[in-house]
């Protein structure tokens, strides 16, 4: 016993998953002999391996008389006490807005969730900001590429193009923008109670802390050179803001027509920055949910951020899929659902998500999400892409000729084809 412990701990004791598997294989190959002479090596080993993980959920084992965070397990079932099926680790596929500092301003606050607090993210980070009334995020602008949505309110966001036209708009709840990187650009709050947004951009490493900002520009460029370039005086420098002013309180603009009217033949008139998502038709529709996808086929401007509005209903399910180009950064408008992330090397994590929660699935790992509460679920899928693409499970097994599906699946063909036969995106419950 003593020599099987310490064999155990000492295999053990990176503490991953493949460690405890390796443990297992070699007290299953000590005991092999006499084992596969009673015929019970082999498929009744694992077998077994499947009745311990269940048996393990069941009476006083899954018990934890020690402290909990009766709070954070409230939220989390999932998350805490997995399903037998998880296993490994696919990597972080959650994090929470509600976990992360605002940086709090007269006229509002911004925070973020990047690869610094979801490092499995490389490609795309998000940003959550609130404009009071008149309140401005500073004219600015970055590296990367802006795609946003209008959470609640309203707001005024202009942009300058290379032509030297100014595009200018009013957008409300469920609207969009994108904003291409260097391009330099305003948000502002409007009447009412302002607004809040998510900005999702196309780099894992963007800081919402470190953009160009037109206060900075000004303060740190000596004096004559301002002076020569605009025909300031120097008192007019020492009038600029000496630090910058990110988010700032304002008085509330005009109607849209009157700074429209400003521009006259300055004004650009196409508009290709700002797009109506949530009122749109929807591109996919079951009795379980619908899809809105929005990506350069539609919304040309959108070149390297490809999104999908997703609703599901009380008891609906997102069904298994992936995509084959790239990995996907979820955030979630409101409902309660749980998703399982299924990666490659038998790496499975299942995990419950909340309003504004961030999920992220690695690139072609399969994964689904279920609405485990009792209102609709309304999240968003996004991607560093021009185009929206995703593989359907049940397509994928609808085009198997009857011999090839039932060699794989160990299934008689009549209960294979009870699954769903096309790409449904939501199924009906
Ligand atoms: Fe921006
Ligand atoms: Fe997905």
């Amino acid at each position: 016993m003593e020599t099987k412990d310490g064999l155990q701990n000492q295999e053990q004791g990176a503490n991953g998953l493949e460690d405890g598997k390796w443990a297992l294989s070699r007290r299953m190959f000590a005991g092999a002999a006499a084992l596969a002479g009673a015929g019970l090596f082999g498929s009744a080993a694992v077998a077994q391996t499947r009745e311990e993980l269940l048996k393990g959920r069941t009476g006083n084992s899954a018990g934890d008389p020690g402290p909990e965070n009766k709070t954070l397990l409230g939220e989390n079932p999932n998350s805490n006490h997995p399903p037998f099926t998880d296993h490994g680790d696919p990597g972080t596929i959650w994090y929470s807005f509600d976990l992360t500092p605002k940086r709090i301003q007269g006229g509002g606050w911004t925070h973020q969730v990047t690869q610094r607090e979801l490092p499995t993210s490389t490609d795309l980070a998000g940003v959550n900001m609130r404009l009071t009334a008149g309140s401005f995020r500073e004219l600015h602008w970055h590296l990367a590429d802006e795609w946003a949505i209008m959470l609640t309110g309203k707001a005024r966001v202009s942009l300058m193009q290379l032509d030297g036209k100014m595009a200018i708009n009013d957008v409300e709840a469920g609207d969009l923008w994108y904003f291409p990187a260097g391009l330099p650009h305003s948000i502002q709050g409007l009447e009412g109670d302002g607004c809040e947004f998510l900005l999702v951009f196309n780099q894992g490493l963007f800081s919402e802390a470190d953009t160009f900002l037109l206060s900075e520009f000004l303060a740190h460029t000596p004096p004559e050179i301002v002076q020569k370039n605009m025909g300031w005086s120097r008192q007019a420098f020492d009038k600029l803001p000496a630090t910058q002013l990110y988010i700032f309180e304002a008085p509330l603009p005009g109607p849209l027509d009157d700074d429209k009217r400003f521009l006259g033949e300055r004004l650009a008139t196409e508009t290709k920055y700002t797009f109506k998502m949530a009122s749109m038709p929807p591109t996919q529709k079951t009795a379980g949910g619908e899809v809105r996808i929005v990506d350069s086929a539609n919304f040309p401007i959108a070149k390297d951020i490809a999104s999908a509005m997703v609703t599901i209903k009380p008891g609906g399910l997102r069904e298994m899929h992936w995509h084959p180009n790239v990995s996907e950064w979820q955030y979630w408008i409101k409902g309660k659902g749980r998703m399982t992330v299924a990666s490659n090397g038998a790496n499975a994590r299942t995990m419950d998500f909340n309003a504004n929660d961030v999920g992220f699935v690695p690139r072609m790992a399969g994964h689904s999400i279920e609405n485990t509460g009792t209102e609709d679920i309304v999240f968003l899928e996004m991607f560093k892409a021009p185009r929206y693409e995703d593989i359907s499970l049940n397509q994928w097994i609808s085009l198997m000729p009857d011999k090839m599906a039932e060699a794989h699946l160990k299934l008689p063909a009549s209960t294979i084809r009870k699954a769903p036969q096309s790409n449904y995106d939501v199924l009906p419950k």
